[in-house]
C-alpha cells in the first residue's frame, strides 16, 4: 500500500536542507519506494501565512501521514511575537505533543572519515556508534503542578517529576527492541539513588529485562552516566532514559561526534508512526546563504526508511552514500578540515545523490 509522507520544511535553513533530502526521497522513490510526498507549513513561515504555528490543516495532514520529515523552526524574525502558543517552537512541541511522539532515538555515530571533528582523542570515539532513546513526552518537562509562586515571603519555583509505570514501559519496550536489532546492551540511566520516580523506572526496566533474554540489561545513575560517556563512550550501545537526562546526555553525546550538522533524530508514537528531524534548528545566522549542512536531514530520512517505512536496503544505501561523499573528501563549512573540499548545500546533495546512484 502507498505510504503518506509529510515534508515540513520550516524556518531558516530548513527548506534547504529540507529540498536535498527530498531529492533523496525522490531518488528512493525511483528505486521502487511507494510513497506519497506532501509539503505543509509548520512553524514561523506557518505564522506568516496562516497566523498559526500548527494550523488545523498541517496537524490534519500530519495525523494521516505514517511519517513526517521536519526541517528545522524558529528564528530571531519571530522571538518578539508575544503570544508564546503564536511562536514557530510551539509548532514542533504541537506537532509531538498531538501526535504523542513519546518515543525519541537520537544516535550519536563518529563518521570515520570526521575523527578529528571531535573534541575527544580518536581512539576514544573511533568506532563510536551509540542510540539514547529518550522519553519525549512526560517527566518532569510536562509534569503538573508547576510555576513559581510566593511562599513565606519568598518566591519559590517548583516543578513536579513524574512517571507513570506504564509510560515507562513502553519507553522501555523501544529501548529493548532497539538493543535486539543492535548489538543487544541496554544501558538504563536513572538516578534511583536518589529520586523515587525513578526507583519505578530500574523496577519496570528490570520486569521487563526476562522477556528479552538476548538483550544484557545494566543501570547507571545519571551522574556516572554522563562522565562514563566522556570516559569511554564505546562501552555502551543503547541507552535509555527519561526526558530531562537524555535532553542532557544526548546533547553531550551529540557533541562527541563533531558536528551537529550531522546528527539525525526520530521521535516516534505508540502506533510506529514516525516523526524525523535533523537534531539542529533553523540556524539563521546562515540561513538563505545555501551553505548549511543537508545531511542530518538526509540521514534522517534513512531513519524514516528504517524505522517507519520498513525499508532498511534502501535507508543502508543512503547512509553508505554519506559516507562515500565524505570518503571522497566534500564537506559543508561546518565540517571542513584541512585537506577537504568546501561544498555548498546543492552541491552536497548533488554528490549524495550521485553516490546513491552510483551503488
Ligand atoms: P542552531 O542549531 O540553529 O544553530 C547553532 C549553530 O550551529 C549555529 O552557528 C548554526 O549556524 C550551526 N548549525 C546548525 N545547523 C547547521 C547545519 N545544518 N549546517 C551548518 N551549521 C549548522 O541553534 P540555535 O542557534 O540555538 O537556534 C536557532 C533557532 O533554531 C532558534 O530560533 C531556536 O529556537 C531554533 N531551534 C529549533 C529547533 C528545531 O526546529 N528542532 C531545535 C533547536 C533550535
Ligand atoms: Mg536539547
Amino acid at each position: 500500500m502507498t505510504q503518506k509522507i509529510l515534508v515540513l520544511p520550516g524556518d531558516g535553513i530548513g527548506p534547504e536542507i529540507t529540498a536535498q533530502a527530498s531529492r533523496v526521497l525522490a531518488a528512493c522513490q525511483a528505486r521502487g519506494l511507494d510513497v506519497e510526498v506532501e509539503e505543509a507549513l509548520v512553524g514561523g513561515s506557518a505564522y506568516d501565512a496562516h497566523g498559526e504555528p500548527l494550523p488545523a490543516a498541517t496537524l490534519e495532514k500530519a495525523r494521516g501521514a505514517d511519517a513526517i520529515l521536519l526541517g528545522a523552526v524558529g528564528g530571531p524574525k519571530w522571538d518578539t511575537i508575544e503570544d508564546l502558543a503564536k511562536r514557530p517552537e510551539k509548532g514542533l512541541l504541537g506537532l509531538r505533543k498531538n501526535l504523542g511522539l513519546f518515543g525519541n532515538l537520537r544516535p550519536a555515530i563518529l563518521y570515520p572519515q570526521l575523527a578529528d571533528a571531535s573534541s575527544l582523542k580518536p581512539e576514544v570515539v573511533s568506532g563510536l556508534d551509540i542510540m539514547i532513546v529518550r522519553e519525549l513526552t512526560g517527566g518532569i518537562y510536562f509534569g503538573q503542578p508547576r510555576g513559581i509562586e510566593e511562599r513565606d515571603g519568598e518566591r519559590v519555583g517548583f516543578n513536579t517529576y513524574v512517571y507513570a509505570e506504564s509510560e515507562i514501559e513502553r519507553i522501555g519496550r523501544v529501548a529493548f527492541e532497539m538493543a535486539r536489532k543492535r548489538h543487544k546492551k541496554l544501558c538504563s540511566v536513572d538516578k534511583a539513588n536518589v529520586l523515587e520516580v525513578t526507583i519505578l523506572w530500574r523496577e519496570v526496566m528490570e520486569r521487563l529485562a526476562p522477556e528479552y533474554p538476548d538483550v544484557e540489561l545494566s543501570h547507571l545513575y545519571v551522574d556516572n552516566a554522563a562522565m562514563q560517556l566522556v570516559r569511554a563512550p564505546k562501552q555502551f550501545d543503547v541507552i535509555v532514559t527519561g526526558n530531562m537526562f537524555g535532553d542532557i546526555l544526548s546533547d553531550a553525546a551529540a557533541m562527541l561526534t563533531g558536528s551537529i550538522g550531522m546528527l539525525p533524530s526520530a521521535s516516534l508514537n505508540e502506533s510506529g508512526q514516525g516523526m524525523y528531524e535533523p537534531c539542529h534548528g533553523s540556524a539563521p545566522d546562515i540561513a538563505g546563504q545555501n551553505v548549511a549542512n543537508p545531511l542530518a536531514t538526509i540521514l534522517s530520512v534513512a531513519m524514516m526508511l528504517r524505522y517507519s517505512l520498513n525499508e532498511p536496503v534502501l535507508a543502508e544505501r543512503i547512509e553508505a552514500a554519506v559516507g562515500r561523499v565524505l570518503d571522497d573528501g566534500l564537506r559543508t563549512a561546518d565540517i571542513a578540515s584541512a585537506g577537504t573540499r568546501t561544498v555548498s548545500t546543492t552541491e552536497m546533495g548533488d554528490a549524495v545523490l550521485a553516490a546513491f546512484e552510483a551503488q
